[in-house]
């Protein structure tokens, strides 16, 4: 055995423990609002509800028009990648090649953050889309599927076991390779060419192959990069969460904590300049939690891998390739550990602010802003003023905490008036969090709006407890942990035709079943035709990891004849 191949054997097994151990994860269909989709297909008129889908447009074109009115995309074509779908269009890749769709920025018509809140797959020959998205009132992403997506097919949606897509997906958030994105048409030329002449044409479904054209059909931007920076900014929604528990947790008052960091949040973002007063224990638990810049979830990053060999598109997938190995931590901010004190603090500052920005929209700080009569007044530090709460500039801090010494003197101030400061930060301290509450912007500004008595949060996106009233039931494929089976007539199945019959749906997942028993039994059913493709030397295919011996192959039908029997 090679020492990559021990490595992703060993790694295979680890990702399995990990996530079966994953409590967080452990509910399929969410317990409060829904996912991102749910909401945005109740918004553009889209149900996926086993109703018959038109035959025009295209299915796949009338979502993303639709969605599209909210919401501009970055997209990226892969035509052989290592998603559930790698194997779907074999050997037809080149032509059907997977699509991903991220929606970009802030929508034109909603205040609700999309960036980061939207993501879509397709292979046309799956008939389905994956989708991940955002469910704000969990502050997690849903994992969905519809299924029969195509003209005139019975389109449904539903929620997927979290376990089938968290091997690959394992923090719980969207996955892509940096780097240089080889396996996208856009960044490989190589690939761009094949991908086009098996097409016929440099758009398919109307999103270009190549990097700058634009779309006959939509308003997106055909970057890879971009792409990656959605799935960057998803990735960190899900850091953040973890981050707002973690630093806390570290604390006395955990619940206090985590408001005062809800207030960092929302105040460094109300203005340029505009911080808190340093607060040494949450400073403390930032440098713990996160003062090597990582937090204790996998990263969203995965290693590059280039599909073309010489000249062609290889199906070949090196084993340290899988998504399904163990990552590294993920990536949250730069290492503060040995800084000296001023510097953390600034770090700390950059922090609350990304995550207020991530949570929060400008019209949210806007409101806030006006809540706080507007801009604060500067002031010199000496100066000394009841009827007035003055905030320091965090440059400044920076500054005064490094040199030790009481640089305070010469701090510049921004001044609200002391009874708005008042209402604002009283009405954070009373907001009702419990314990498991995660860091939901929905459920803040609802709570704020009461303790304020505004009306702000009343129109916001996304808070309704759809995914509860949806169709409950959800088709469960469940798959063994193949170390966990015993059965001998089993072992050579497993070890060449798991790489690619075993959790995807196409090819055949043959391998797949609740127990040993079913396992043996899908084997059976199509023991002729597995029989034939061993026979005539077509299974394995010549890019698997595996490839047998002829008395591997022997042995193999050996089994097959004993399962038969
Ligand atoms: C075998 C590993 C693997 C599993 C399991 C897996 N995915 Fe993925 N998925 C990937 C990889 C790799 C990418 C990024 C590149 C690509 O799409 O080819 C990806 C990308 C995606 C994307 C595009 C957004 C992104 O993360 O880049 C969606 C949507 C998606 N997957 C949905 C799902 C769903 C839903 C499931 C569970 C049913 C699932 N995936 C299971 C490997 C996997
Ligand atoms: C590297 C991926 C890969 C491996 C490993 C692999 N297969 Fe396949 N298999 C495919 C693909 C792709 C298809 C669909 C295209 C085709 O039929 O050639 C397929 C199709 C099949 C089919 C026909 C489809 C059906 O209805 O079931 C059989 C039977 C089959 N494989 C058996 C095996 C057996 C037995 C092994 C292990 C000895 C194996 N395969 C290993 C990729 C693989």
């Amino acid at each position: 055995m090679t020492k990559a191949l021990q490595k992703a054997i060993m790694g295979l097994l680890l990702a399995t423990h990990l996530f079966n151990s994953s409590q967080v994860h452990a509910q399929d269909i969410p317990v409060e609002g829904a996912s991102f989709f749910d909401h945005m297909q109740n918004i553009i008129g889209t149900n996926y509800d086993g109703k018959p889908l038109p035959q025009k447009p295209h299915p796949f074109e009338a979502l993303l028009k639709k969605l599209n009115q909210h919401s501009s995309f970055f997209t990226s074509v892969v035509p052989f990648g290592r998603s559930l779908q790698k194997m779907a269009a074999y050997p037809q890749s080149l032509k059907f090649p997977r699509v991903l769709v991220a929606t970009s920025e802030l929508s034109k018509s909603m205040n609700t953050h999309f960036r980061g809140r939207l993501f879509i797959a397709y292979v046309e020959a799956t008939k389905k889309l994956e989708v991940i998205s955002f469910n704000p009132m969990m502050g997690r992403y849903e994992f969905q599927i519809v299924d029969n997506f195509y003209p005139g097919g019975k389109a449904q949606a539903r929620y997927v076991p979290r376990s089938l897509c968290l091997r690959c997906h394992q923090g719980g958030t969207p996955i892509f390779a940096g780097g240089e994105w080889l396996e996208t048409t856009a960044f490989n030329s190589e690939l761009q060419k094949l991908s086009i002449a098996a097409i016929g044409s440099k758009e398919y479904f109307g999103i270009p192959l190549t990097r700058d054209d634009p779309s006959s059909k939509y308003e997106l931007l055909p970057r890879p990069e971009n792409f990656e920076d959605m799935v960057r900014f998803g990735a960190l929604l899900v850091g953040y969460q973890k981050a707002w528990q973690d630093i806390c947790s570290l604390t006395r008052h955990k619940l206090e904590c985590k408001k005062k960091l809800i207030r960092w949040m929302l105040v460094t973002n109300l203005y340029d300049k505009l911080s808190l007063e340093p607060d040494l224990e949450l400073l403390r638990g930032f440098v713990s939690v996160l003062g090597d810049g990582t937090i204790d979830l996998a990263s969203e990053k995965l290693p590059d891998h280039n599909p073309v060999v010489k000249g062609q598109l290889s199906y070949h997938m090196p084993p340290e390739m899988d998504p399904s190995l163990p990552r590294e931590r993920m990536k949250i901010i730069m290492p503060s550990k040995s800084d000296p004190l001023g510097l953390q603090f600034y770090k700390f500052h950059i922090l609350v602010k990304g995550m207020g920005q991530s949570f929060f929209t400008e019209k949210d700080f806007d409101h806030f802003r006006s809540l706080l009569g507007g801009k604060p007044e500067p002031r010199s530090a000496p100066q000394r003023d009841t009827a007035r709460t003055c905030l320091p500039d965090p440059a400044d801090l920076l500054q005064s905490l490094n040199s030790k010494g009481d640089s305070k003197q010469h701090m510049q101030l921004n001044c609200f008036p002391k009874d708005k400061w008042l209402r604002f930060a009283k009405a954070i301290d009373a907001l009702p969090l419990t314990q498991n509450d995660p860091l939901s912007r929905e459920s803040i500004l609802q709570a704020l709006d009461k303790k304020l008595g505004t009306q702000y949060a009343a129109s916001l996106c996304c808070q309704t407890n759809l995914a509860l009233a949806a169709k409950k039931e959800i088709e469960k494929k469940i798959f063994l942990d193949p170390s966990s089976i015993k059965d001998q007539r089993l072992q050579s199945f497993l070890k060449f035709c798991s790489e690619c019959h075993l959790y995807q749906d196409l090819p055949p997942p043959f391998l797949a079943g609740e127990n040993e028993a079913q396992v043996l039994e899908n084997i059976k059913k199509r023991a002729d035709l597995i029989q034939f493709r061993l026979q005539n030397k077509q299974m394995p295919p010549h890019f698997a990891r595996h490839q047998l011996s002829e008395k591997e192959r022997q042995d193999l039908l050996q089994d097959l004849k004993n399962i038969s029997k």
